[in-house]
């Protein structure tokens, strides 16, 4: 037996429950394992809620971790039990202390980064690889506009932007927050409780607004973000923290300029071992050369983590979380 988070039913945090489960062996391409520390994520907080659907009710919960391969399944190749890995797509339950995923979502963790590390950055920094290198291949001397700058993604998305010689205005809820994502390396921020974000928009790019947008708020944002895109620019909309954009009359993306837009997931883009690997390969590069700094700004334990969707759903958390079983 071993310990991990399980819900029976759609709610809020609530509905989260530690308990005992027995875990599967590994099927012959999976690999069981032993994880040293989670991933918190807001994804987590859609499937719990009912906004995604998990397979089958009751479910685990949890696609991020990192830890020591356990056991391996008959065909598995290159993983070994002992190997240290790290994962951040695949099935539910990464909440776990044991979780059973097939071997093409793992990939090796180098020596130079802790479990704890590998947890905080694994899904996130994998996001703003593909945000900032595949979704749209940002050139240095660009401006764009990154919502929730001080946020898990938005932190790693300063770091990057900077590191690639790109302007990123940040957009911000507080003052704290507005000091996070400039010592993350963002350009400029605009605190869009109390600031128009179209007008600081317009100010800050001289009035040509930005060749791409990326907007993880969702529902709250969608209009403001369409009013930031220069013409024929690219909206990249890859989250819901305050609700689903719905309901999306294409006609608008006209009258704001010719505009794109896409609706990209990291499942999407890693979807192979080797494009999974070849993301990885990338970011890890970007820690071994100091470019990413990767810092766990809350740590709960696994029994704790209805605790820590709260702070998370309460925009009470900055950076990273992990959860620790
Ligand atoms: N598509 C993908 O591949 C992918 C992958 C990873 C993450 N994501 C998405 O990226 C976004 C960020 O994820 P994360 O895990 O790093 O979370 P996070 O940014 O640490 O937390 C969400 C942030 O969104 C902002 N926010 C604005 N309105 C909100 C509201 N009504 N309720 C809660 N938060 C609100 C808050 O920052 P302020 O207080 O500064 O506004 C909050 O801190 C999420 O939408 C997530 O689903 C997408």
């Amino acid at each position: 037996m071993a310990k991990r988070i399980q819900f029976n039913r759609h709610g809020g945090p609530e509905v989260l429950e530690y308990g005992d489960y027995q875990p599967a062996a590994p099927g012959p391409h999976e690999v069981r394992v032993q994880n040293k520390a989670i991933g918190l994520n807001f994804i987590d907080t859609y499937f719990r809620s009912g906004l995604y659907t998990p397979p089958a009710l009751p479910s685990s919960l949890g696609t991020e971790g990192a830890g020591v391969v356990e056991a391996v399944g008959s065909a598995v190749e290159g993983f070994a039990v002992g190997d240290r890995v790290a994962y951040a797509t695949g099935p539910l339950g990464a909440y776990s202390e044991l979780h059973v995923l097939p071997a093409d979502k793992l990939v090796h963790l180098p020596q130079t980064i802790s479990f704890e590390q590998a947890a905080a950055v694994m899904l996130k920094g994998l996001t703003v690889q593909y945000l900032l290198r595949q979704t749209y291949e940002i050139k240095g001397g660009e401006t764009i506009l990154f919502h929730a700058a001080a946020g898990g993604v938005g932190s790693f998305a300063c770091q990057w932007a900077k590191a690639l010689g790109v302007k990123l205005i940040g957009t911000v809820s507080s003052a704290e927050k507005a000091a996070r994502a400039m010592a993350q390396g963002a350009w400029a921020t605009i605190d869009y409780s109390h600031e128009n974000v179209a007008q600081r928009v317009l100010e800050l790019t001289d009035g040509a607004k930005c060749p791409v947008v990326y907007d993880g708020v969702g529902k709250d944002t969608w209009e403001t973000s369409l009013d930031c895109v220069a013409p024929r620019g690219l909206l990249v909309s890859f989250g819901n923290a305050s609700g689903a954009v719905s309901g999306v009359n294409l006609g608008i993306l006209a009258q704001k300029g010719s505009l794109y837009v896409t609706r990209p997931t990291l499942a999407g883009y890693a979807n192979t071992s080797t494009r999974l690997q070849a993301m990885a390969d990338e970011l890890f590069g970007m820690i071994a050369s100091g470019a990413l700094q990767v810092e766990i700004s809350n740590r709960y334990a696994l029994q704790d983590a209805a605790a820590a969707q709260i702070a998370l759903s309460a925009r009470q958390t900055t950076g990273s979380t992990i959860l620790l079983p």
